[in-house]
């Protein structure tokens, strides 16, 4: 699984502090119980010799099944005696009790070595955030994906169903070391993005770390870190550029082109490509474009080695807009 690991460290951390947090929590309860409750301190004495008793009961051999339940039988009367005590100075019976968030791993977010659901929640939602793209992640999904934008033409209706299908099989079987690459080809409005940001939640349920970036940004966070490397800093940006499990670069193209973004590029996905490790780059531009732009080292990358997607029909935008 690759979940990013600043990301893993980050929830890692916080369910070591939820775990303490709760159970000092329970210990300042019991103080207050005690300081109200008089009676309280001679009831915890008897509970706290009853666990010894039961671990003296199953060292102790002979027919140890019945020693213990009887010491239970005790156990819970004392516990109920101590709950009645509770209600009796108007607090819930289980006021100390320590209170976790999830029941089921003691907010440990483990059970037994395997991953509790709630931490894997916990780290899908932190991936999210940290993907560079989560309000749109929350906002566009297979789910709200809707073909009827491409009914007016059948062969539009049929690539972009085509499209759509075979990106939510891609994601619902997302392979770091399997998944191919992808262009996303097509004019402003089609759903590109769109789709991008439903693959990228699918995948990051899936326990991968993705990370998105518009083309733009990705080229000037090279150029700022171009200038700064006398520092020899590594930057954790640049850094995730290579390392995430996948890279989805939007709007290619649209960045002003030179001779330093051109050879970027070509590092960026040549090293990606070599280490198996999937991009999804999306772009307005057409093959010619792209081949005038970026040379033909990349083009031949590209065209050869990814899965290209075409998209098309009517700016969805527009359509939407004509709609209200
Ligand atoms: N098939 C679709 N169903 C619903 N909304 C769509 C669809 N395609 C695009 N959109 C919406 O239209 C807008 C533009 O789509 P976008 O994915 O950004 O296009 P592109 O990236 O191809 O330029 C977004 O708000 C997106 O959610
Ligand atoms: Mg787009
Ligand atoms: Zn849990």
């Amino acid at each position: 699984m690759g979940y990013n690991n600043s990301v893993y460290k980050k929830i890692y951390e916080e369910y070591s502090q939820k775990y303490l947090i709760a159970r000092q929590r329970a210990d300042d309860r019991a103080r207050e119980l005690r300081s109200v409750i008089p009676e309280l301190a001679r009831l915890d004495k008897e509970l706290s010799l009853v666990g010894i008793e039961i671990l003296q009961a199953s060292l102790s051999g002979g027919d140890t099944m019945s020693k213990i339940a009887q010491i239970r039988e005790k156990n819970e009367a004392l516990q109920a005696k101590r709950g009645a005590l509770l209600e009796a100075y108007g607090y819930p019976a289980d006021y100390s009790d320590v209170k976790y968030e999830c029941a089921a791993c003691c907010d440990t977010g483990f059970i037994e070595n395997t991953m509790c659901s709630c931490m894997r929640e916990a780290l899908v939602l932190a991936g999210i955030e940290n993907s560079g793209f989560a309000s749109l992640i929350r906002e566009q999904s297979f789910d709200n994906f809707s073909l009827d934008y491409y009914k007016k033409s059948p062969a539009h209706l049929d690539r972009m169903t085509w499209n759509r299908d075979f990106l939510i099989r891609y994601a619902d079987t997302f392979d770091v070391r399997t998944s191919p690459s992808i262009l996303m080809m097509g004019g402003t409005g089609l759903g590109k993005t769109h789709l991008s940001s439903a693959v990228a939640r699918r995948v990051i349920e899936r326990g991968s770390d993705v990370f998105y970036t518009g083309a733009i940004d990705l080229f000037s966070q090279f150029e700022t870190q171009r200038f700064k490397t006398y520092t020899n800093e590594p930057n954790e940006l640049i850094e995730r550029y290579f390392e995430c499990d996948l890279l989805i670069i939007d709007d290619l193209g649209t960045e002003i082109i030179n001779q330093f973004t051109v050879s970027t590029l070509y590092n960026l996905l040549n090293d990606r490509l070599s280490r198996k490790k999937p991009t999804i780059i999306s772009t307005n531009l057409s093959k010619d474009d792209i081949q005038k732009k970026y040379t033909d080292r990349i083009t031949s990358r590209m065209f050869g080695e990814y899965q290209v997607l075409f998209f098309m029909g009517t700016d969805v935008r527009a359509q939407k807009l004509m709609k209200r």
